[in-house]
């Protein structure tokens, strides 16, 4: 399960957000700490034993570790990992290894600081750069979110995968989605799976396809010879539904089964109802089964197209 924390992020990657921002939810509708643990237990019994924050940027949210702790604590939980772009991470890196969080994934387009603040619109690279190699330090399973997009970070492309010689590092590859907060739209998608793994094949010729994990949203290689890995994620193609099993739950606690689903079931107003636990099993198990088979069915399920930000998705 992935656990959007907060819809608020201290970046403005333009993929994500317009540059203003978008209209961040009021406190009262965000899901209390209090209520994610009681909507997380419940799932956890259920069968959920991994769950991944995401946000916008979940060390946004105050008093985030103590909160963690709590959630480790939940019987079923074997695994938390967590999704950050980095910014505040490298202050929490104690705290993470206490908790016993293992794989961190950061976010990271480019190794070059000016295009760093082109995407993100702010001035943090270094300290996120910085976290990069703290984290890796700390031993941490860190895998890179690259957004790959025309104009802006393709040139990364093969520097981002150098990081794997080195490092034990997983650089991930994402296909651009619409989700940027402004409906806006691209006829064709300039940089799909394809392009991007004949880019790596042209620069490593003896690129080799490995085993990808059961439920693996990316298609995985490695250069012979690198420590890392390099992933490709068909975000946008959606070939990896077959496989995902993966459900979400927004900050102001809409559950998704999909990230092209348009959510709409507020499980925070069925908690707040008075919803006893067996009855808001019920509503999950009930979406479960009406899942969509694919991220193209979820999409045309919707009464509106895609117009919504990542940073409340949870990505
Ligand atoms: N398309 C693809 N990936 C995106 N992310 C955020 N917005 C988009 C988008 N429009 C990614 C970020 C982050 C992850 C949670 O989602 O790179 O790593
Ligand atoms: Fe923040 Fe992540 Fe969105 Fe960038 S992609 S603005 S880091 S939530």
């Amino acid at each position: 399960m992935r656990l959007a924390v907060t819809d608020r992020c201290n970046l403005r990657c333009f993929y994500c957000m317009p540059e203003e921002g978008i209209n961040y939810l009021p406190k009262s509708k965000l899901l209390t700490y209090e209520e994610m643990l009681r909507i997380v237990g419940i799932l956890a019994t259920m069968g959920i034993s991994k769950v991944r924050i995401t946000g916008g940027e979940p060390f946004v949210r105050h008093n985030l570790t103590d909160f963690l702790y709590q959630l480790k604590a939940i019987d079923g939980i074997q695994e938390i990992n967590l999704t950050t772009n980095g910014v505040l991470t490298g202050q929490y890196i104690k705290a993470l290894q206490d908790i016993g969080i293992r794989n961190i994934n950061l976010s990271l387009d480019t190794l070059d600081p000016q295009r760093f603040f082109e995407i993100t619109r702010r001035n943090e690279f270094d300290k996120v750069y910085k976290t990069l190699f703290d984290l890796l330090d700390a031993d941490f399973y860190v895998k890179l979110n690259a957004v790959v997009m025309e104009g802006k970070n393709t040139d990364d492309l093969i520097p981002l995968a150098e990081l794997t010689k080195n490092y034990p590092v997983g650089v991930r590859f994402i296909e651009e989605m619409p989700f940027n907060g402004a409906g806006a739209n691209y006829p064709i998608l300039h940089w799909n799976q394809r392009r991007i793994l004949a880019t790596l094949q042209e620069a490593y010729p003896h690129l080799q396809k490995i085993t990808d994990s059961p439920s693996s949203t990316s298609a995985n290689y490695q250069i012979p010879g690198y420590q890392g890995t390099v992933g490709i994620i068909a975000a946008f193609s959606r070939t990896f539904c077959g496989t995902c099993n993966r459900i979400r739950m927004t900050a102001q606690g809409e559950l998704k089964t999909c990230l092209y689903d348009e959510g709409g079931l507020s499980i925070r107003d069925l908690v707040r109802s008075g919803m006893s636990d067996e009855q808001l099993k019920d509503v999950f198990a009930q979406a479960f089964r009406s899942r969509a088979k694919d991220g193209f069915e979820a999409e045309q399920r919707r009464s509106n197209r895609v117009t919504e930000s990542m940073t409340t998705i949870g990505g």
